[in-house]
C-alpha cells in the first residue's frame, strides 16, 4: 500500500522509520508533506517525494494519506484528501470532538468510498469501549493526571493555582466537550475515549495536576450492561519530543500495520 505522510514531525518521523524498516507492514512511504524547506531528504534512493505543496502532494500515487501535522492541518486538507479518493489516517483526533466536522467527514467518505482511521494515540482500551457501545454504557470517565507544568495555565481559570499546589489537585471536572476546549493538549485522548464510547456530552473528563508525577497518567473506568472495566495508562514520552507520549506514535504504526496484517487482534 502506497502511503502520503502529512506532517514529518515527532510521530511523522518515527512512523517513517517505522516503514522504511519494515515494522509497519507492507506498505511504502511515497510522499512527505510539511514545511520545511528545503527538504529534510537528501534524495537517496527509497527517499519519499517532498513537498510544502498540497496539490503536489496528492498528485502522488497514494492509497492512504497519513495525517501527523495538527488539527489546524487536518481540518484544512481532509476534504481534500478524501475526494481525491485517498483513505485517511488521522492523528489529531481532537478536531473530531466537533460533532459537525465528523459528520462532515463520514459523508465525505461515504459519499468518495473511502475511510477514515482514527489510531488509539495515547489512549487504549477502545476496542472493548467500543465494543460495549453497541450495548448500553451508563458512565465512562477518564482521570488524566499530569505534572502541573503539563497542563498549561487553563488550571487557573478554575481556582487553582498550578505554581504553587502541593499535592494532587483536581483542575477540572465535567463533560468531554468541555474539556476539549479547556485543555487543547489533551484533546485527543477526550476524544477518541468519546468517539469510542458514549459521546463527547455524556464522557467525563477529570484533570488532575501532581506535582509529584513525572508522568502523564489516563484512567478510564467504564460501566454499563457489559460490566464494568478500569485501565490505567502510565505513559513516558517520545524519546525525542516530551509533549508527544511514545504509545502516540506506536499506535499510528500499529494503525497502519493492520491495514496490511492478514489477521488483526482487537478491532
Ligand atoms: N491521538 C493521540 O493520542 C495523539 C497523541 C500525540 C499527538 N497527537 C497529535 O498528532 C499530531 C502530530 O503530533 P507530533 O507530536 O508528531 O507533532 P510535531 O509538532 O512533532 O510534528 C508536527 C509536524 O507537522 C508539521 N506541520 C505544521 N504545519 C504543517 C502544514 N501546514 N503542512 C504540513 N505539515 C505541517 C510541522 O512542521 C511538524 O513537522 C498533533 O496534532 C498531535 O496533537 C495525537
Amino acid at each position: 500500500m502506497n502511503v502520503g505522510l502529512i506532517g514529518y514531525g515527532t510521530i511523522g518521523q518515527t512512523l517513517a522509520e517505522a516503514i522504511r524498516s519494515g515494522v509497519a507492514g507492507d506498505v511504502t512511504l511515497v510522499a512527505v508533506m510539511d514545511v520545511f524547506d528545503p527538504s529534510p531528504f537528501d534524495g537517496a534512493p527509497g527517499d519519499p517525494a517532498y513537498s510544502t505543496d498540497i496539490d503536489e502532494f496528492l498528485a502522488q500515487d497514494i492509497e492512504l494519506v497519513v495525517e501527523a501535522a495538527s488539527q489546524a492541518v487536518l481540518k484544512k486538507f481532509a476534504r481534500q484528501v478524501l475526494a481525491g479518493g485517498k483513505n485517511l489516517m488521522a492523528m489529531s483526533v481532537g478536531a473530531f470532538a466537533a460533532v459537525e466536522f465528523l459528520d462532515e467527514m463520514r459523508d465525505l467518505a461515504l459519499q468518495h468510498g473511502r475511510r477514515i482511521y482514527l489510531p488509539s494515540g495515547a489512549i487504549g482500551g477502545l476496542d472493548a469501549l467500543s465494543a460495549a457501545a453497541i450495548d448500553d454504557i451508563d458512565e465512562v470517565v477518564l482521570t488524566t493526571t499530569k505534572p502541573p507544568g503539563g497542563l498549561q495555565s487553563a488550571g487557573l481559570e478554575q481556582g487553582v493555582d498550578l505554581a504553587t499546589i502541593q499535592e494532587p489537585t483536581c483542575v477540572y471536572e465535567g463533560p468531554a466537550i468541555e474539556a476539549v476546549g479547556l485543555f487543547p493538549k489533551n484533546v485527543n485522548v477526550a476524544a477518541a475515549l468519546s468517539l469510542a464510547g458514549v459521546g463527547v456530552h455524556k464522557t467525563r473528563v477529570r484533570i488532575v495536576a501532581d506535582p509529584a508525577a513525572s508522568r502523564n497518567t489516563h484512567r478510564v473506568e467504564a460501566r454499563g450492561r457489559f460490566g464494568e472495566f478500569t485501565m490505567e495508562l502510565r505513559l513516558l514520552p517520545s524519546p525525542s519530543n516530551p509533549r508527544t507520549s511514545y504509545l502516540a506514535a506506536l499506535s499510528a504504526i500499529r494503525t497502519l500495520r493492520n491495514l496490511t496484517e492478514p489477521i488483526r487482534i482487537g478491532g
